[in-house]
C-alpha cells in the first residue's frame, strides 16, 4: 500500500470522525493498535489512544493523536495474566468519564463526533462502557485467526469436562483443526486452569458481542481459519494486515523500549543469509539452564548469531554474563552480537539474516514472513504453539523445536534451518508467502479491499 503517514483523504473537518482506540498495555499489542490508528489517520479520521499508564507510547511520536490516560498510580501485578485482570477491573469507569468527556465535546462544532471505539480483545472491560453509551465497538485482534480458532476450542472442550486432557494424548493430532495436536491448546502449558477460562470467555464472548472484528492478517495466509470464524461469529470481519506493512511508520516508533542499532553496523559486516537471529519477544523469559544451553547450541552452530536478551528475561539473574563459562566469550568473539533489544524489523530485512529463532509472538511470525525469512520456533505459552504449529506443519517455513532444549538439538535444529535441501524447500515456500503478503495490500489485494469496507462499515455508523 503506497501510504505515508499523513492524512490522504481529509475531509471537510465537520464530516471527520473520531475513533478512540483501546490498546492493551503490552507491547505486541500496542504496537498493531498504533499501526492501525495511523493507517485509519491517514484515511481521515481523527484518533483518540485511550491508554493507561502503566505502559504506554511515546506521544511526541504521534503529535496527530491525542492521548487520554484511563487509569494512573498504584503498582500493577507483574505476572502477565494478573496484570489483564488488573487492567480490566480498573479501567471501566476512566474510560466512561473520558469517552462522556469527548461525546460532551463533540456537541461543540468544531470537535469531531466520535462514532466508534475500537478496543484490544484482551480489554474486555470496554464492552459494557461502549454499551452504557450505546457506542459502536470493534475488537482489533492482534494474534493469529487459527489461534481463536484454537482457543474457541478451549473453551467448548472446557465445557464438555474434557481438561484436563491425559497426559498421553498430549501429541496427538487435534482433529478439529489439523495440524495441531493436543498440546498446542494454550489450556496445556497452566497450572491455574480456571482463571484461564474465565479469561478466555470473556474475551471471546465480548468478541462475539462486537459490531466488527480486525484481524492483523491477510486471507492468502488464513483463508480456513478466517471463513471458519466469519461463520461462527455473524459480525463483519476485516483482514487487513500486515498492518506494519500498510503503514510507513518506522518500528521504533512503535516500540516501547529503546531500540540499539549497533547491531545493524554489525550485520553490515556478515555475509548475506548466514546469521540467525534470535529474540523471544517482549514478554518470554527463560530458565538459567535454558539460558546456558541456548549459549552453547548457538556457539557451537557455526552461524554467527545476533541475539536479544532484554533485562531481567533470565530467571532469577541480573547478570547473565555470569552464567556463561570462562572460554565462551573467546569461542565466539566476532561472530555474535548481544543487545537488549534490537530493531527486529530493520533486523528481519537485512540481506545478512538467514533464519530467525523465535518465539513464534504473532507479531514475530507475520514480520518474519514478511522478509522471507524461514523460522526456528520455540514457543512459550497462549497462541505460540498454535502460531509454531502452523508455521512447520502447515506453511512449512520453518522448524518447531518442541521438544528438549539442550545444546546438541539446537545445533541441528540450527544447521537443518540455515543450510541444505530443507532450507531450499522453506526459502521457496516462505518467499512465495513474503510476495502474498505484498500482494495483498497493493491495489487489488484482498487486505486493501477489506480495508476500504473497514472504513465504509465505520463511516455508516454515523447515518
Ligand atoms: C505477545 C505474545 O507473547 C504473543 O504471543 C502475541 O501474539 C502478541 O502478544 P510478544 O511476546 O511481545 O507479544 O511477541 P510478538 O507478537 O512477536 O511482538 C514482539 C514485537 O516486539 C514485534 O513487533 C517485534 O518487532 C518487536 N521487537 C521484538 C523489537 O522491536 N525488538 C526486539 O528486540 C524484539
Amino acid at each position: 500500500m503506497e501510504e505515508t503517514d499523513e492524512q490522504t483523504e481529509v475531509q471537510d473537518p465537520r464530516l471527520r470522525r473520531r475513533l478512540v482506540l483501546i490498546p492493551c498495555p503490552l507491547q505486541g499489542h500496542m504496537t498493531p493498535m498504533l499501526q492501525l490508528a495511523t493507517l485509519l489517520y491517514s484515511k481521515g479520521f481523527s484518533i483518540t489512544i485511550a491508554h493507561t499508564h502503566i505502559i504506554f507510547p511515546n506521544q511526541s511520536n504521534y503529535p496527530h493523536f491525542s492521548f487520554q490516560s484511563i487509569i494512573s498510580g498504584g503498582k500493577p501485578p507483574s505476572d502477565v495474566k494478573t496484570f489483564i485482570f488488573y487492567i480490566n477491573n480498573n479501567c471501566a469507569d476512566p474510560l466512561k468519564e473520558c469517552l462522556l468527556s469527548l461525546l460532551s465535546k463533540s456537541d461543540k462544532q468544531d470537535y469531531e463526533p466520535v462514532v466508534c471505539i475500537i478496543s484490544d480483545a484482551m480489554m474486555y472491560f470496554a464492552k459494557d462502557v461502549a454499551d452504557s453509551l450505546k457506542l459502536p465497538r470493534m475488537v482489533l485482534r492482534t494474534s493469529s485467526a487459527i489461534s481463536y480458532d484454537a482457543f474457541t476450542y478451549v473453551l467448548q472442550l472446557n465445557q464438555q469436562g474434557c481438561f484436563p486432557i491425559q497426559e498421553s494424548r498430549l501429541e496427538e493430532r487435534f482433529p478439529d483443526i489439523p495440524p495441531l495436536k493436543f498440546k498446542d491448546l494454550p489450556t496445556m502449558k497452566t497450572s491455574d486452569g480456571s482463571s484461564l477460562y474465565e479469561f478466555l470467555l470473556k474475551m471471546l464472548l465480548t468478541t462475539k458481542a462486537s459490531s466488527g472484528l480486525i484481524w492483523n492478517t491477510f486471507q492468502d495466509l488464513e483463508k480456513l481459519a478466517l471463513t471458519s470464524i466469519t461463520n461462527d461469529v455473524h459480525i463483519p470481519l476485516f483482514a487487513i494486515g500486515p498492518l506494519h506493512k500498510t503503514v510507513t511508520t518506522i518500528s521504533s516508533t512503535t516500540s516501547l523500549l529503546p531500540q540499539d542499532s549497533t547491531c545493524i553496523s554489525w550485520l553490515d559486516k556478515q555475509s548475506p543469509n548466514s546469521v540467525i537471529y534470535v529474540s523471544y519477544g517482549s514478554i518470554v523469559g527463560m530458565d538459567q539452564t535454558e539460558f546456558v544451553e541456548i549459549a552453547w547450541g548457538l556457539a557451537n552452530c557455526g552461524h554467527p548469531f545476533l541475539w536479544v536478551i532484554r533485562p531481567n528475561s533470565v530467571a532469577n539473574c541480573s547478570q547473565w554474563e555470569k552464567l556463561l563459562p570462562d572460554g565462551f566469550h573467546e569461542i565466539v568473539r566476532g561472530k555474535c552480537c548481544i543487545v537488549q533489544w534490537a530493531p527486529q524489523q530493520d533486523v528481519l530485512a537485512h540481506h545478512a539474516v538467514g533464519g530467525f529463532w523465535t518465539h513464534s509472538g504473532w507479531n514475530s511470525t507475520l514480520e518474519s514472513i514478511c522478509e522471507g525469512v524461514p523460522m526456528l520456533c520455540r514457543p512459550c505459552f497462549g497462541d505460540q504453539a498454535v502460531n509454531a504449529r502452523f508455521v512447520s506443519e502447515e506453511w512449512r517455513v520453518g522448524l518447531n523445536l518442541e521438544n528438549g532444549l539442550e545444546r546438541e538439538e539446537i545445533v541441528r535444529f540450527i544447521r537443518k534451518l540455515m543450510e541444505g535441501k530443507e532450507r531450499e524447500e522453506m526459502m521457496v515456500r516462505v518467499k512465495d508467502l513474503k510476495e502474498k503478503a505484498k500482494n495483498c495490500i497493493n491495489q487489488g489485494g484482498s487486505s486493501l479491499e477489506s480495508l476500504q469496507s473497514l472504513i465504509n462499515y465505520i463511516l455508516s455508523f454515523n447515518k
